[in-house]
This record gives structure tokens, sequence and C-alpha cells, in this order.
């Protein structure tokens, strides 16, 4: 008898696990135990009405857990581990800020993405399944001409580093406004660039419009040109940018054309979901395709490629109409992130030229959690590696500090420097000697002190291959200094910098 029941009740579990499965549960993971299972993380409101969900399937065996996170914007593989009901879990590009780092509490997880966001994810359902997109055959490889662009290194500001999704038509009009009264823009920096969540919805014609937020891109160019600048926008070869909103797949000559019909002069082209559709095989013939498009339109746009150096971006970005191209993950505000960035730049230097840049991302000068020395030696490396100068700060209440660093137009100098070579470093213990050849027959010394304390440097003219040093300068300083025999010595603070220009 007792037999019997057993089998009947395991029956009883049987149905009721396919019960589960039928409505699509089948998911939940084992509550408070693992965290194993389908997750959904309902989105926030876009700023065009959607409310995109993202999907998070982990797998936890003992401490090691792997998994991915996908949202329509991006997807991203996960490793790390489970302590308890605590977990943290990292993406490939950072091995010290876990991508979600939380706690399995009464069966949801609730983690902070990125260090920043807070989220809770919910056992899905098949109800949360991610829309499924028709897949489009890249084009075969031809060579797109050279554009005439960015012979330097294009300057200007960005809204992505400070603003992220709260950029408004009023807040780039009064940017714009202070590029010039700040003196910016007559120190070079013309482009003014929208980053994601400018985005609206299509019409019936399949035509990308602006989000309320941007309620007439013509008029807001016309407004950016009154002012002696530029005005630059973000999409994504993905049908969705990163922040999920809708972006150029199948759409890519109709787009360029919308941009190209607001006075659109920069372009910058994020991967992001283009990555839930293709391997990195098809990166060159997808980045080729908008940059044809682009050039269709008969207007002169910058095309900045966003792949964050996938597919060695650096050996085909100029055949695909290419300006610049990023070749790291995003920039944060932090010395070791500025510092891993531009480290990622060694194996790039042959590539960069007029009219063709590696990309470590956008500055974070000013943005206030870094140093003055930091953001010193973070404009320094900036123009040492002859990078985009792109300000990611609030140009419109800037310190006299900020101002100094980001309007030097002795180091300005360095990275608009018309022979458009990179620097590479020499590494001695802490301190990193970087040397770039400028276009006057000298060149551009920087020191970093990448210690905890100050060190003593001594550059010496041999190292340099320049013979006798006739004029040396020392461009935070402002004033010429003198070698003495072959060499110059001088004292760099703990993550500090000494920029020389030498002749
Ligand atoms: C990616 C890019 C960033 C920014 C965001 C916008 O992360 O690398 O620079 O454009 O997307 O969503």
């Amino acid at each position: 008898m007792r037999k019997i029941r057993t089998q009947k009740s395991s029956f009883a579990i049987v149905c009721g696990i396919a019960l589960l499965f039928s409505l699509g549960l089948m998911a939940v993971p084992g509550y408070g135990q693992s965290l194993t299972g389908s997750w959904v993380i309902e989105g926030k409101t876009l700023d065009n009405g959607e409310q995109p969900k993202s999907i998070v399937e982990l797998k936890q065996d003992g401490s090691t857990v792997t998994g991915t996170l996908k949202t329509l914007g991006y997807s991203v593989e996960l490793k790390g581990t489970a302590t308890g009901n605590h977990f943290e879990v990292f993406a490939n590009w950072s091995t010290t800020r876990p991508f979600l780092a939380g706690d399995l509490v009464n069966g949801e997880l609730h983690a902070t993405e990125r260090g920043r966001n807070p989220i809770v994810a919910k056992p899905s359902t098949s109800a949360d399944a991610m829309p499924l997109v028709p897949y489009i055959e890249p084009p075969p490889l031809h060579k797109i001409p050279y554009n005439g662009l960015a012979k330097t290194p294009p300057m200007g500001w960005n809204s992505w580093n400070l603003f992220a999704g709260k950029i408004d038509d009023q807040t780039v009009r009064t940017m714009a406004d202070a590029m010039v009264s700040s003196g910016m823009r007559d120190a070079g920096y013309i482009y003014v660039n929208i980053d994601d969540t400018w985005e609206g919805v299509r019409d019936a014609q399949g035509n990308l419009q602006a989000n309320h937020k941007f309620p007439d891109m013509k008029a807001l160019a016309d407004y950016v040109h009154s002012k002696g600048l530029k005005l630059g926008i973000y999409s994504s070869p993905g049908p969705r940018t990163c922040a999920a909103y809708p972006a150029s797949y199948g759409h890519e000559v109709q787009d360029a054309k919308t941009f190209a019909s607001w006075d659109i002069d920069y372009l910058k082209y994020d991967w992001c979901s283009a990555r839930n559709i293709y391997k990195n095989d098809a990166l060159q013939p997808v980045y080729q395709k908008m940059g044809e498009a682009l050039q269709a339109t008969g207007r002169p746009m910058i095309y900045s490629l966003c792949e964050y150096g996938w597919g060695s971006v650096e050996k085909w970005g100029t055949e695909v109409g290419g300006n610049l191209w990023r070749t790291t993950g995003d920039i944060r505000d932090e010395w070791s992130s500025m510092i891993e960035n531009v480290e990622k730049q060694v194996p790039t230097a042959p590539y960069a030229g007029p009219g063709h840049w590696n990309d470590p991302d956008m500055l974070e000068v000013g943005n206030g959690h870094m140093s003055n020395d930091e953001y010193r030696t973070h404009m320094s490396l900036w123009a040492l590696v002859a990078s985009p100068l792109l300000a990611g700060n609030d140009i419109r209440i800037m310190t006299p500090e900020t101002k100094a660093i980001l309007l030097n137009k002795e180091v300005i100098a360095v990275d608009q420097d018309s022979l458009g070579k990179q620097a590479s470093p020499v590494k001695n213990g802490d301190v990193e000697t970087w040397v770039k050849p400028l276009a006057d027959g000298g060149v551009a010394v920087g020191v970093v002190n990448l210690g905890s304390s100050a060190a003593q440097t001594t550059i010496h003219a041999s190292d340099l291959h320049l013979g006798k040093v006739k004029k040396a300068r020392d461009l935070w300083e402002h004033k010429d200094v003198k070698f003495t025999g072959d060499g110059y010595s001088a004292t760099v603070p703990s993550h500090g910098v000494l920029l020389l220009r030498v002749k």
C-alpha cells in the first residue's frame, strides 16, 4: 500500500513538472540553493515608450557560475563565483569589476549591474523570450575610398560618459554654447556628439525618428552649426543599440540618408546587438555596409567604428571607410580603467595615421573620480597615442584645473600633430616612457609614474635618437627646460606625468 502511494505521488510530481514545462516555468531556479536557471529583468521604460527585458541564463556548479546576459541591445558571457547566496559574475573585459554582483533572495536575484544599476531578476517564462530577427547575409568585401576627413584625430565632446541616457536637445544646445564660451571650440573641439538614447521608433515608411527628447534634429544641427561646431549622432549595425533603442540593421541606406538630411557630420556606429546575430568574421562586411551608405549620401560624415577592438579592427578599419575605431571596452572614470585602455593601444600603433585613428575611448577628464595628476596623465597619454579627444565632462561648469587640462594647447598640439604617429611605451618598473615622433623632426616624451610613490626619472637624449637637444619644453609647466649633457631629470608624482616636447 505504502509503495503504491509513493508511486502515485511520484506520478503527481512528474505531472506537475510537465505542467510547469508547458507553462514555460521550468526555468525556475532552485530557490535559495542554486543560481541555475533562466531569469528575467524587466527593463526601465525607454524614452521611445518601449520596455525591453533582459534574460540571464546561469549555471551554477559548486561555487562556479557561468552564463550569459542577453538584452535586445547586446549579449555578454559571464563567469564568476557564488558563496552562499552571494554571487559575482564578470564579463571577459574586466576582471576587477563584476558585471553582476548580488544575492539570491527569496527566489529572486537582487544585484547591481556594472557597479551602477540596481536590478531584480525573477524566474523567466516562455513569454519573456527575445524576439526573433531575420538573418541578413553580410555583403561581399570591397574597399570603400577614404572620405578625406579626420586628417588629425577628431576633437569634440560626447554625451555618454556624463549623461548616458539623460541627454536631450536642450542639454546639447547649452553644451554647444559652453563649447564656445569656454574656449573649447577655439582650441579645436569641434564635434558635439549625441550618443545613445536619442532614437524614437520607425515611421510607416521605416524612417527612424528621434524620440521626444529631440523634437527637431535638423533644427538642432542648424543651431550647433551656427556656433561653428559640428553635430554627431549614434547608431548600431544591429537591430538595437546597446541601450536597446532601434538601430540600423536592414535600414543602413535609409538611416544614412536620414542622418544626411538632418545635416549630421559624424556617426558613431556601435556593434551592440549585431553580436546577437553575427560572429566576429562579419564585423568587416557589416561595417563596410554603413561606410558605403554614408558615402553614397554625398555628405561628408566622419565614420567612427565602435566594436571594442574585436576582430583586429585596426587592420581593416580604413577599408570600410572608417576614420577611427575603438580598440577597447568602455572607459570608466577610474585610474585603472584609463591605464588599461591606453595600454591596449600598444599593438595598434602601426595602424594610426592621418584619416584613420585608434580610439581608446572618450575622455573622463573633469568627471571627478580621478585626481588632477591622474587627469593630466590621461590627457597626456591620449595626446601621445594620437587618440581622438572627445571630452566627456560637463563643459558648462568646468573647474579652472579641468580647463587647464582640456585646454592645454601645447598638449593638444601633440595630439593633433600632422605626422599622425602613435607613441609606444618603454617600461621600467612602475615608470613608462612613451615617445611620439612629431612632424617637426622632434618628439613628445611622456614619462608616466604608475607607482604609488613619487619617482625620480631621467630622460636621455640618446634614447630619443635625436642627437643634441636644441630645445626642450615642459608642456604642463609651460616652460623651457635644459638638458644637462645627455639628460633631463625630474620627479614625477604618483600617477602623474612629465610631458616634454624635445627637438
Ligand atoms: C557602448 C559604447 C559606449 C556607449 C554605449 C551607449 O557601451 O561602447 O561608448 O556608446 O554603448 O549605449
